[in-house]
Formats: structure tokens, sequence, C-alpha cells
């Protein structure tokens, strides 16, 4: 494979997820750093990717600059990376697939189930790879779990309990703050907020590991905090395709939950759990029989776990490796390589028309409603 070219909107200095895609992209040597617009302040956006050693014709002060100045190079960016705030994600991921360009897009994809689906049919017509960045999917013992419930180790699967749940927004006197105070204005961060934030990666990963689309929902918003019109706290009951019983529970006020996401899968014959903050072991125990700690890195591991680890096995590699791993599979599709699966525009549609339903079922005392958007029922 060749290295690549690769551009990236938004991530710029000081924000939350921009090191975590440059590390990423860059780790394996599939991706070279060529182009981007990072900031929204234009001058602190092109001085940073100076310093980032993007070459001064290519450090660009708005997306719209980039693109004018990427398509017409015949060494135009082979991906492009959208991770600024949500709202900006639909109009840059159509534009730049518009213009033949791959995306990997952060999560949530669009704010609307109608642009989830333009995009989903955008990516179609012109064949161009448009991923989303459900990146604990891309952990290798997540992988595992995967691939045990897809062997069969536990049975059929009959529950998932899935949280996502921190106490960073806890306090009800940062409540103003306006780095926390947009995630619960309609507004700014449209119709769910903690839901939207992390509630949709769990549901992702239950979906996910359990190989089973999400069929139907039925969700309890809270805003436990006077001020917020958006919720802080949901529960949300799901079924899959398959029949399974999901739950989820996700907070933004659980105070002493840290990054707080775990997922326990329960089958007919056993049970498995992997937990964030400990991304190196998954727990599987047998029916009727004792716990086992798996451990990243042990030789009996499956393909799929050993492919997308790096270092020897109890030597952490974490968020910013998990990153890294949907770019391995994003270089290899980009140029026709077999390549493992990584999450796409499709799952990023699913998670809007399931994160709109939330919303409604919520407002209508919890009652079950279709998850799935129309076009895929
Ligand atoms: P942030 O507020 O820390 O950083 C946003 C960055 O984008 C800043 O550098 C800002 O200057 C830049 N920016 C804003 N508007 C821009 C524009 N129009 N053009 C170019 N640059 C622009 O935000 P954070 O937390 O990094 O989140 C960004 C996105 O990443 C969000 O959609 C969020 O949901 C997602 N995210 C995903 C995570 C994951 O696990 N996949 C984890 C954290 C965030």
């Amino acid at each position: 494979m060749k290295r690549l070219n690769w551009g990236m909107i938004g991530g710029g200095e000081g924000s939350q997820i921009g090191p975590a895609h440059r590390m990423g992209a860059q780790a394996d040597g599939n991706f070279v750093l060529a182009a981007g617009a990072l900031d929204h302040d234009a001058s602190k956006g092109k001085d940073y990717a100076q310093r980032l050693g993007i070459a001064g014709d290519r450090a660009y002060g708005n997306w719209k600059e980039m693109l004018e100045g990427e398509k017409g190079r015949e060494d135009r960016v082979d991906l492009v990376t959208v991770a600024t705030p949500n709202a900006t994600h639909f109009e840059i991921t159509k534009a730049f697939l518009e213009n033949g360009f791959n995306v990997l897009c952060e999560k949530p994809m669009t704010m609307t189930v109608e642009e989830g689906e333009e995009i989903v049919a955008i990516a179609k017509s012109t064949g161009n790879v448009c991923a989303v960045n459900y990146c604990y999917s891309a952990y290798p013992m997540v992988r595992e779990m995967r691939n045990m419930v897809t062997r069969g180790d536990i049975g059929k699967v009959r529950v998932i309990v899935a949280n996502f749940s921190h106490g960073h927004h806890g306090d009800a006197g940062d409540a103003d703050n306006p780095r926390v105070r947009w995630r619960y204005d309609p507004t700014m961060a449209g119709v769910s907020g903690q839901f939207a934030d992390c509630g949709i990666h769990a549901l992702h990963l239950a979906s996910f590991v359990a190989g089973s689309d999400v069929k139907t929902v039925s969700a309890d918003f809270a805003s436990t905090i006077a001020s917020r019109v958006l919720e802080d706290d949901a529960m949300v009951n799901f079924r899959l395709e398959a029949g399974a019983v999901g739950r989820l529970w996700t907070s933004s006020v659980a105070i002493g939950r840290q990054h707080g996401f775990e997922i326990q899968v329960f089958g007919e014959t056993g049970g498995l759990k992997w937990w964030a903050e400990q991304p190196n072991q998954v727990y599987y125990t047998p029916l009727g029989g004792r716990t086992q700690i798996m451990e990243k890195g042990e030789a009996e591991l499956s393909e799929e776990a050993s492919r997308l680890s790096r270092v020897a096995i109890a030597h952490p590699e974490g968020f910013p490796m998990a990153v890294a791993n949907i770019y391995v599979d994003l270089a290899a599709a980009i140029q026709g390589q077999p390549h493992g699966a990584f999450p796409t525009a499709i799952d990023g549609l699913r998670s809007m028309s399931a994160v709109h339903q939330c919303v409604a079922s919520a407002k209508g005392g919890g009652t079950w409603v279709d998850a799935r958007p129309a076009s895929l029922r």
C-alpha cells in the first residue's frame, strides 16, 4: 500500500479529539498530514497547521478554501477528516463527498435523519468511502468480544447492558460555562444532549458486538440541572433485530464516574464484559464456570484482535490507537485492498434515526418506537 495524503478540518490546537486523529492517522505510516483547515479562527488554524508540518499553501483558513485548493491538485488529499463541532458535519461532509473525496466524519454524522439519508445516498452514488468515527468498535478486545459472539462462544445473545455515564457536567454551578452550556442548548446541540453525545457510542457498540441492528427503542430523558433544556441523563431500553434485549444508561451528572463506558453481553451459555477505562481486558464467564480475564496481546486471540494491536501484552495502547485502527482499514479500503469492518455512513444514519426516535419516545412517556430510518426498515 502507498502512503496517502490526509487532510483535517477542525481538531485545532487545544481541541479534544484533534490529537487522537493525528496520532491515529499517522501511527502506522498510512497517512501523511498534507492539508488542513484546523480552527474556526483562520489565522490560528493556519499557524498551527504549519507547526504540524503542513506546507503554507495547504494550511487553509477555512474548509471552503480547502475544498477549492485541494480539488484541483494532482496530489490532493485522499481522505478528509471532519472533526469540527456537530452542527457543521453535514455541510462539510456533503461538500467533500460530492467533490470526490473520501471522508471520515466525527459523530454524530448529521443533525437530522434527512441529512443522514442524503449523506448515505451521496456516498453510494459517488462510490467514495464515508466513515463515521465510532472508534470504540476498533479496540482489539472489542473485536475479540464480537468474534466470540459471532463464533457462538456465549450462545444466542439474550441481554446487552451498556453504560456511558460520566460526571463531568454534574456541577450545577458550572452549568453556564459556555464550553458546557451549548451541549444542552437545542439551538447548538440539536434535539438531544447526552444521548446524542455519548449514548450513541454505546448504542452503536451494542449493535456492533452483537452483530445485529437496533430495531426499537423506549426512552426516558431527564434534565437533572434545571437550566438545561436537553437531557443530561437518559435510560434507553432497546431491542435488536435478532431479538436481544438492550439496556443503556448514559449520563453526564454521574459524579465519581470518569469516562464511564462499559458493556456487558449475556448469552445463553456465557457472559462477556469490557470497560473502556481498562480496554486491554475482556472478562469471560462460561455458564457454570469461572470468570476468565482475557488480555490484549495473548497468543490465543482471534486474528482480528491481534492485527489491531501493536505493542506486546500488558502494554497499554488505548484510545488514540483505537482511532488508528479505523485509519488502518480506511487506508486499505481507499486503495481497494481487503480490509476489516469500519463504521460507515449507514451507521451514522442509523444513530441519527435512533436519536430522533428516542426523543420522540421520551416525549411520549417512553412509548416503544421503531428506531430505524425509513430507508432501512
Ligand atoms: P472542541 O471544541 O474541543 O474542538 C473543535 C475544534 O474545531 C476547534 O479546534 C475549533 O477551532 C475547530 N472548529 C470549529 N468550527 C470549525 C470550522 N467551521 N472549521 C474548522 N475548524 C473548526 O471539540 P471536540 O470535543 O474535539 O469535538 C469535535 C467533534 O468530535 C464533535 O463532533 C464531537 O462529537 C466529536 N468527538 C468524538 C469523540 C469520539 O470518541 N469519537 C470524542 C470527542 C469528540
